[in-house]
């Protein structure tokens, strides 16, 4: 990730832009707002939180830096979750705790790093991320206690001091993190009945190991398939498919027509996420009766056009180029309508 560069979004959140993708990681409208409104609202939540007498399964793919999961896990109301977490990218996810994200809630931070921990990241690993990152120039996205925090990984002298304000929170970060009482405040904390599974490396292959583990949400963030449609393509969302409960919800930013056309095609209820009137990304289920389809007879021909052409990787191989020009192809040899075409004709 050395080509990431740091953005103060308009909620005073955090954001990430890739040089090498050329694609932003959030919105610049406010990271844990988009969070908020194009992923947990839409995820139906709390619909899952009345039903199940269990603990809700959630599939966060893409934790980047955990707005997702971040989120979820602040606006539960029963906090009895479990996530599993997968990025590609391990250093985002120890950035995560430590990034200036619009959230006041220690708790939540020390779960994090707890969970990071508990998944095998050493001191070590979360010390050499910092120290990369949390540098002059990227101060000010990380929250006040990552120097002190830094320092203690590196084993500096820890040397207590009385917490005031402010401190107060830096101080209970890293004496939670360095000292026994890590433990005792994992049974006192509010997500003491919450777990987070981090597995990082490619998603396509993940998914594939899943085996038979099903969740009842599913948080697709990926780049956009226009960058990179690796995890939009038909064989990727058959995949997700399977690891879903007849009412689970698969929720994204995205409101791509191969995407929903792929959806449509796959048998999935597609839900458009309208926020102040404006299509913003897609929610689906196989038959979730809380998810109620918007999608119009407009949308519906508009997949049938060239541009509902879907993506394919059929042995989760190819590159994002690759995957690419064979749509192009596929679209230059089809006898469907074009975009254009169409919506001249229909207007
Ligand atoms: C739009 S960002 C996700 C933002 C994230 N949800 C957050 O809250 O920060 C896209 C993420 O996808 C990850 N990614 C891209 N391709 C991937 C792949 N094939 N498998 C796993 N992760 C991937 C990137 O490392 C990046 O963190």
């Amino acid at each position: 990730m050395n080509s990431i560069q740091f953005i103060k979004t308009d909620d005073s959140s955090t954001g990430l832009y890739n040089e090498d993708v050329k694609d932003i990681y959030h919105s610049k409208t406010g990271a844990k707002k988009e969070s908020l409104e194009k992923f947990i609202i839409p995820s139906n939540l709390y619909y899952f939180e009345e039903k199940l007498k269990r603990k809700i399964e959630i599939l966060d793919i893409c934790y980047g830096i955990g707005y997702n999961t971040k989120t979820v896990l602040e606006y539960s109301r029963k906090k009895n979750i479990n996530i599993t977490c997968i990025d590609k990218d391990k250093s985002l996810a120890i950035l995560s705790p430590m990034i200036k994200d619009n959230t006041e809630d220690n708790e939540l931070r020390i779960f994090i790093i707890e969970m990071l921990k508990s998944n095998g990241i050493k001191s070590s690993d979360m010390y050499d991320v910092l120290d990369k990152y949390c540098t002059l120039k990227n101060i000010d996205f990380f929250i006040d206690a990552t120097i002190d925090f830094k320092a203690c990984l590196n084993n500096f002298p820890y040397k207590y001091s009385a917490p005031v304000n402010e401190n107060q929170k830096l101080h209970n970060i890293y004496y939670n993190y360095i000292s026994s009482s890590m433990e005792r405040s994992q049974n006192t904390s509010k997500y003491k009945n919450c777990n987070l599974t981090f597995i990082f490396g490619d998603a396509r292959g993940i998914i594939n190991n899943l085996n038979n583990k099903k969740f009842d949400i599913i948080f697709l963030d990926a780049f956009s398939p226009q960058k990179d449609p690796t995890l939009w393509t038909y064989n990727f969302l058959s995949k997700i498919k399977t690891l879903m409960h007849d009412d689970s919800i698969l929720v994204t930013y995205s409101k791509s027509t191969p995407f929903r056309s792929t959806l449509h095609n796959l048998g999935f209820n597609i839900r458009k996420t309208f926020i102040n009137n404006i299509d913003m990304g897609t929610s689906a289920s196989l038959n979730n009766s809380s998810l109620i389809s918007n999608i119009t007879d407009f949308d519906l021909s508009l997949y049938k056009t060239r541009s509902g052409i879907f993506y394919y990787d059929n042995n989760f191989s190819l590159t994002p180029n690759e995957i690419i020009n064979n749509r192009i192809l596929a679209q230059n040899s089809s006898d469907r309508v074009s975009h254009t075409k169409f919506l001249k004709k229909y207007y």
